[in-house]
């Protein structure tokens, strides 16, 4: 059985908003170990000195507030094809590809610089979604366009991206830690012998009896499975999980990493054995070649004590240039044995998020943003009331025709089934508490419960003020609100809570959901819908034209919507 797919990339990144530039910082001192001012003189970015990028501009910037204009436009042309691919050797599936190759290939600019992508939709059959677009049509292309407002590693992908359609994406700009050589992206993933749709139709139907999704086949890493590093160097690997559902734990061997970004995000740096990445996830890292030379295991397994499964495991061997790649003897660090992220994962960037004294109070069964006295939004989401978006009525057809305002915002009567909660106004605090409510629905076993969700937020970091396991937060006092770690994808812990904060500061429909694919046709996936008036609106016609091309498609389709395909 196929599940109908429409198209549509998603970006795992922000759009632009400049303000003030902040004029004092520190720096990481790689040989104290210590933060030191950063001087106004950053000009080279080199190996001794990434805290720099260039034209006095440094990690200094947080780039909520600020980012650089190099007035340069980087170009790519995506077309994505339905093909069949054999990444591991075990045999051909069908495959939906972006140009031909997968992982598609990585998107590479400057801080600063403005990047077009042409995405040409070169399926016979499919389509995606319902927020701030129409399904792109098979045989038609898209354009998406925006300046590079944020640096560091991410990704792109659409819903079928278990069938392939998935690549990374480097924005170079300054960095926390300095190294070497860059080895690039370095992304980890499960893969399905069954293809992706077998995959999601056999999940859809093990949930209708609360059962587990099939484990997938194997875990992939990066398509190389063999890395050569210099004895004595440092090296910047950028780890990406581009998984399905899976929570992938990676180590090398003997070697430390020393974590320099969480998500887009520069943090104090801060050394692991392990490091857990759920889908959506991203972590830059420095390792320094410092240990005897040979052959070492890079292991990427999925993680158990989060309820993840799978049938194999990845394993890439690491060689010192000096010697001939062989089979390592080497052992693994120890299992930390428990489901969680790596930590502390302080930000780099000094922000105290507006205490809030009524979070963690609040009845876990509201689905309705409350407005607090001082203008702040405050929603506890449950997780159990499901996005069904509309594919002809993106959420953005309400904005072009003028039908919702800042004014009417809080009681426009949207269909319930596109779950949208209003945000706040801007530069005001919104607060979440997502809560896995026990017994949230009649008749769910008990280990449902138990099961941990990568929760990526689109348009916002957020800050992450708590996470708790088996725990209902019942006060604020429990909450941290002095730079809490902030980063766009985190983790909701077996039966707990997240409690995350953002600022309203990029109008939009912005999608909140769980990142396992078949999780959001099951309750969890919303929308947040901050300062209509103020959203960057599509050209009109050209936006009409793409929802007609899709209508028409649509009508004499023969694969229909059965879930929203976000
Ligand atoms: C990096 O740049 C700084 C400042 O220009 C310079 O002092 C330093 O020698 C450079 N380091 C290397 C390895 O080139
Ligand atoms: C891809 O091609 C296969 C084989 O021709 C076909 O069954 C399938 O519907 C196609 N899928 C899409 C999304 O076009
Ligand atoms: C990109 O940045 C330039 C320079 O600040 C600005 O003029 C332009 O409107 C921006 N484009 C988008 C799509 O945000
Ligand atoms: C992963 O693959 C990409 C694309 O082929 C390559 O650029 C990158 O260097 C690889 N990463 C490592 C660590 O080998
Ligand atoms: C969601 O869960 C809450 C708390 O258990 C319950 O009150 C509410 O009725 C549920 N909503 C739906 C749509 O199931
Ligand atoms: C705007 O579009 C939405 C979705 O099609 C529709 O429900 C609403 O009535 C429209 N409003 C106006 C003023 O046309
Ligand atoms: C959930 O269901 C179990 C079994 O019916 C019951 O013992 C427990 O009290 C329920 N929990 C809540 C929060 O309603
Ligand atoms: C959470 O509770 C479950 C069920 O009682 C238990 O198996 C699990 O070990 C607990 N997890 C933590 C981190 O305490």
């Amino acid at each position: 059985m196929h599940i109908p797919s429409p198209l549509s990339l998603l970006f795992s990144l922000l759009l632009s908003r400049v303000s003030a530039v902040p004029t004092t910082g520190v720096a990481l001192d790689q040989v104290t170990n210590s933060l030191t001012p950063i001087t106004s003189s950053c000009t080279d970015n080199n190996a001794t000195n990434r805290h720099c990028w260039n034209d006095g501009v440094s990690i200094l910037q947080d780039f909520d507030f600020t980012n650089p204009i190099t007035r340069k436009t980087v170009t790519y042309n995506l077309d994505i094809t339905n093909t069949t691919c054999n990444p591991d050797g075990h045999g051909e599936i069908e495959c939906l590809l972006v140009n031909g190759q997968y992982p598609g290939p990585t998107l590479r600019a400057n801080w600063g610089d403005y990047i077009i992508i042409n995405v040409q939709n070169s399926l016979q059959d499919n389509g995606l979604p319902g927020l701030t677009e129409c399904p792109l049509a098979p045989v038609h292309s898209r354009t998406y366009a925006f300046n590079v407002t944020q640096f560091g590693s991410s990704w792109y992908h659409s819903s079928q991206y278990g069938s392939g359609v998935v690549g990374t994406i480097v924005f170079e700009g300054p960095a926390m830690g300095d190294f070497e050589g860059d080895l690039g992206v370095y992304e980890v993933g499960g893969w399905d012998y069954g293809g992706a749709w077998g995959e999601n139709a056999l999940a859809a139907e093990a949930l209708l009896g609360f059962g587990a999704p099939p484990n997938p086949d194997n875990v992939l890493i990066n398509g190389t499975n063999k890395v050569t590093i210099a004895k004595g160097k440092t090296y910047r690997l950028r780890l990406i999980s581009i998984a399905l559902d899976n929570y992938i734990r990676v180590r090398l061997d003997n070697h430390k990493m020393l974590i320099i970004a969480a998500d887009f995000v520069p943090i104090k740096p801060t050394t692991a054995e392990w490091i857990l990445l759920g889908a959506g996830q991203r972590y830059d890292v420095v390792i320094t070649a410092n240990q005897p030379a040979a052959s070492y295991w890079f292991r990427a397994e999925v993680a158990t004590e989060c309820l993840s499964g799978n049938n194999f495991y990845g394993r890439a061997v690491w060689t010192y240039s000096t010697v001939q790649p062989s089979t390592p003897s080497s052992s693994p660090f120890p299992d930390p044995s428990t489901c969680l992220e790596p930590s502390p994962l302080t930000p780099f960037w000094y922000q105290p998020v507006p205490y809030q004294p009524a979070l963690g109070t609040m009845n876990v069964d509201l689905t309705k943003a409350v407005v607090t006295p001082d203008g702040s939004n405050m929603v506890v989401w449950a997780l159990n009331r499901s996005i069904d978006v509309d594919w002809m009525y993106p959420t953005m057809t309400y904005l072009l025709n003028g039908s919702i305002t800042d004014q009417n915002l809080d009681t426009y009567p949207f269909p319930e089934n596109l779950n949208v909660v209003p945000a706040t106004s801007e530069q005001r605090w919104n607060y979440w508490l997502i809560q896995q409510s026990e017994n949230a629905s009649l008749g769910e076993p008990a280990v449902l419960e138990q099961i941990v969700y990568p929760i990526p937020l689109h348009g916002h970091d957020f800050y992450v003020l708590g996470q708790g396991t088996n725990e209902t937060f019942s006060g604020s006092s429990q909450l941290n609100f002095n730079t809490p770690t902030r980063r766009d994808t985190a983790s909701l812990y077996g039966n707990g809570g997240l409690a995350i904060a953002f600022e309203s500061n990029n109008p939009g429909p912005w999608l909140m959901h769980c990142h396992i694919a078949w999780h959001i046709s099951e309750g969890l996936g919303m929308q947040f819908l901050e300062s209509p008036s103020q959203v960057t609106l599509p050209d009109r016609s050209a936006y009409e034209q793409e929802c007609s091309a899709w209508d028409e498609y649509y009508a004499t389709a023969f694969y229909k919507k059965t879930d929203s395909a976000l």
